[in-house]
């Protein structure tokens, strides 16, 4: 028996039996799918369909159903097409034949649009739990890094951990080490509020929208949606059987994230390779190689940034998917449930570990520092004639005849004579040998937002500002 072969006389194919089902992955809407049914029974009473005790009756069923999901006890049965099918089916031989009665109005296609918002409403605090977990782990970082532990002798020294800053993974400009982890907390930041939207667009209820034109029973659809915890019941019962909107959004998000963790995870690879060497993963989050004994790999990172491709994919998938269709439900949309579980899962595997690997890791701050040359500084270098009344554009044609010379003389552009500097303009005097001090060039970067110790301790009290909300 099937929900529907009362038109039918000949059986179905097994394979097609098989094809059709959905049931293997539509059981992770259980808990949701009864939730739903419990809702819809009462208003089916409050639109005078069923009796009091009727839904009692449908009530008590229900709820044995649900617990005996909950104890993982629940029995499938061969001919359970979907997890609505599997339901109803095990209402009836609990209750009898007025389980039949809980359908009455609804259609499987407003059922399932139901179930799936219900289980992603359930699910974000999950997700956001563990994005704010590493959100922490960032801070956490960008705090523990603001100043090496380590003492320091040379020059003007404050502590503060500094590292080479890369554009088109060059040698660009110095920065804090603490500014370069609080720039991978603001994207994840975004995809936060962007779950947030999100949630607002999931709090409205296709229950009620029947098949496609809308229940004929007077069911109040105001009191069906606040009581399962919507905010609104859908507006259109067309638009709401078959809007994916919601699905599409969540691997949209989901792919995002996984876009921001391999920017993380790129850089950490590069990092921790022995050519920069200025991190090192702790055991409990690395691998070894089978065969060559002395490698220390990466994983978490590399899974993070491979997994990215795969949620992007799940997002393409479902997209290309949605495009085809006519208005309304087609089967095509059994689609949907899959990669939103996947990514879902994906994500809930990854960013505990990618936490916890940050949490771990040792930071080498001299490695970091060595990798500064004084050719990062050449930007400094134009401002300090800037600085002395030249136009910027000058300058940075100046500049560029400095480091030109450098090159020919085959040394870096700090250890150039004055002459040498005079024989380029005469507006250089003995103070330009100042701007090749990393750490000064760090601190006049203190305008809001930049990399200055100043600017980056009132960003850590931003970030944690914005992680309390
Ligand atoms: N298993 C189906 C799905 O996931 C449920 C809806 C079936 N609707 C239908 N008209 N056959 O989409």
């Amino acid at each position: 028996m099937t929900l529907w072969n009362g038109r039918f006389s000949g059986k179905s194919d097994p394979d097609m039996f098989d094809l059709n089902a959905s049931l293997s992955f539509d059981q992770r809407l259980s808990v949701q799918d009864v939730r739903g049914s419990q809702a819809w029974a009462k208003a089916l009473e409050m639109a005078g369909v069923l009796t009091a005790d009727e839904r009692t009756q449908l009530e008590a069923g229900l709820n044995q159903i649900e617990s005996e999901f909950r104890s993982q006890s629940f029995v499938f049965a061969p001919n359970d097409e979907d997890i609505h099918t599997a339901v109803e089916r095990r209402l009836g031989e609990i209750i009898g034949p007025l389980a039949g009665k809980l359908h009455t109005g609804r259609s499987r296609n407003d059922q399932v649009a139901t179930d799936f918002r219900l289980w992603l409403i359930d699910q974000l605090p999950y997700l956001t739990a563990a994005l704010a977990e590493l959100q922490a782990a960032l801070i956490a970082r960008a705090e523990t890094d603001l100043l090496s532990p380590l003492p320091r002798g040379v020059g003007k020294s404050n502590g503060y951990i500094i590292m080479p800053g890369y554009t088109h993974l060059q040698r660009a400009q110095p920065i804090l080490l603490s500014h370069w982890w609080l720039s991978h907390f603001w994207p994840l930041r975004r995809d936060l509020e962007r779950l947030t939207a999100l949630e607002m667009r999931l709090l409205v209820m296709p229950l009620g929208a029947s098949a496609l034109a809308g229940t004929p029973f007077p069911i109040d659809r105001n009191s069906l949606a606040e009581s399962l915890g919507f905010d609104q019941p859908s507006p259109n019962s067309i638009d709401a059987v078959s809007d994916r909107d919601f699905a599409a959004e969540f691997l949209f998000i989901a792919a995002l994230i996984g876009t921001h963790l391999s920017k993380l995870s790129e850089n950490m690879v590069l990092f921790t390779s022995s050519e920069f060497g200025f991190f090192e993963l702790d055991d409990a989050y690395a691998t070894g190689s089978s065969i060559m004994p002395q490698k220390k790999n990466p994983d978490p990172f590399e899974l993070a940034r491979g997994k990215a491709g795969t949620l992007l994919g799940y997002l393409t998938g479902l997209l290309c998917t949605l495009k085809g269709l006519p208005s309304t439900y087609d089967k095509d949309l059994q689609e949907d449930k899959v990669p939103v579980f996947a990514a879902y899962d994906t994500l809930i595997a990854l960013l505990p570990v990618i936490s916890n690997a940050l949490n771990t890791l040792t930071v080498y701050p001299q490695r970091m520092e060595s990798a500064i040359d004084a050719g990062m500084l050449a930007t400094d270098l134009a401002d300090y004639l800037v600085e002395n009344g030249i136009p910027f554009r000058d300058a940075h044609h100046l500049t560029g005849q400095v480091v030109k010379l450098s090159h020919e003389k085959g040394i870096p552009i700090n250890e150039l004579t004055l002459t040498d500097y005079q024989s380029i303009h005469q507006i250089f005097n003995v103070s330009v040998y100042e701007v090749f001090d990393p750490r000064g060039s760090i601190a006049r970067r203190d305008a809001f937002g930049g990399t200055a110790p100043q600017a980056v301790k009132e960003q850590i009290k931003q970030a944690k500002d914005c992680l309390k909300e």
